[in-house]
């Protein structure tokens, strides 16, 4: 029996994912349909609701639906309560099930794919909008030496920080929110950009010398290098990488909620770094 599958976001067209979920299914022999949903800005819960309804399994959510996502489960899992915003949903009898799997496809990406592994490492996060939180439990679940967040707005990074220090697990790593003026003469191992600035020439004010020996500069945009990638590689860091295979291992990682099968990703990426 195929089973019904959808991204919901708007805009929608540009998504990646129908093509992403349809190579997994051909690979793993499942029988899927898989298709772009434009919802209204204004009436996201009911495109939800209607595809529950029309008998679909499960949807991926995207841009500007993640919060509203979030609040319209009636069930969620800890790592999208931990996000506070949900990009994977799971359609059952009881209702409506909020994942989030951005973090988990960040971390497997960083670490199997690029083969750089954050335990130990001294790490900066860049932005505190919901990029950022989406990933910032899984990044120190791999237990950094040091995570900080930088943020042009300071309170939200601080925020961020106040929330992880309430929830109370992470007591070996040193987690802290610092404004951009007072990196000087900080250096970092893994340096993520996780602002909306990616695809815009927008400069980020980061100090040149932020870079260690071998670091990794990481930017969760894809599409084309971004300024942060080319200061990335005029300033020292040795592997730079855009957030292509994020978005692959996000979708494999829904693609395991949905499917109970963990579906190849290296192929996937291959062919989608050549389009
Ligand atoms: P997303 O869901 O993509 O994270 P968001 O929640 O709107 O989107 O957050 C955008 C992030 O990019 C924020 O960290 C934002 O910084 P502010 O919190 O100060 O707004 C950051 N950002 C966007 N434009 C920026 C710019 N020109 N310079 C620096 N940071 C920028």
């Amino acid at each position: 029996m195929i089973k019904h599958f959808a991204v919901i976001g708007n805009p929608v067209a540009h998504s990646k994912s129908p093509q992403i979920h349809l190579s997994f299914a051909e690979q793993t022999g499942l029988q899927i349909e898989y298709v772009r949903v434009l919802s209204p800005l204004d009436s996201f819960p009911q495109t939800v609701i209607s595809l529950h309804q029309a008998g679909y399994s499960g949807a991926n959510v995207t841009v500007p639906f993640k919060l509203e996502a979030f609040a319209l489960a009636n069930q969620l899992t800890e790592r999208a309560m931990d996000a506070g915003a949900v990009n994977t949903l799971v359609f059952n009898a009881n209702g409506i099930v909020g994942d989030n799997t951005d973090g988990a496809g960040l971390v497997q990406d960083i670490e199997k794919n690029i083969g750089v592994n954050f335990h130990s490492k001294r790490v900066l996060l860049i932005g505190a909008g919901g990029a950022s939180e989406g990933v910032l439990h899984p990044i120190l679940e791999q237990q950094p030496a040091m995570l900080i967040i930088t943020n042009r707005t300071l309170d939200k990074a601080l925020s961020m920080v106040k929330k992880v220090e309430e929830k109370g697990e992470f007591k070996f790593v040193s987690v802290n929110a610092y404004a951009f003026d007072d990196l000087q003469g900080q250096e970092f191992d893994i340096v993520i950009n996780a602002t909306s600035v990616g695809l815009t020439d927008t400069k980020l004010p980061l100090p040149e010398d932020i870079f260690a020996q071998n670091a990794l500069a990481y930017d969760m945009m894809y599409g084309k290098e971004t300024a942060f990638m080319s200061f990335a590689r005029e300033h020292g860091a040795q592997i730079i990488s855009d957030g292509l295979g994020m978005l692959v291992e996000q979708a494999a990682e829904a693609f395991y909620v949905w499917h109970g099968i963990r579906p190849h990703t290296g192929s996937v990426i291959a062919s989608m770094k050549n389009l």
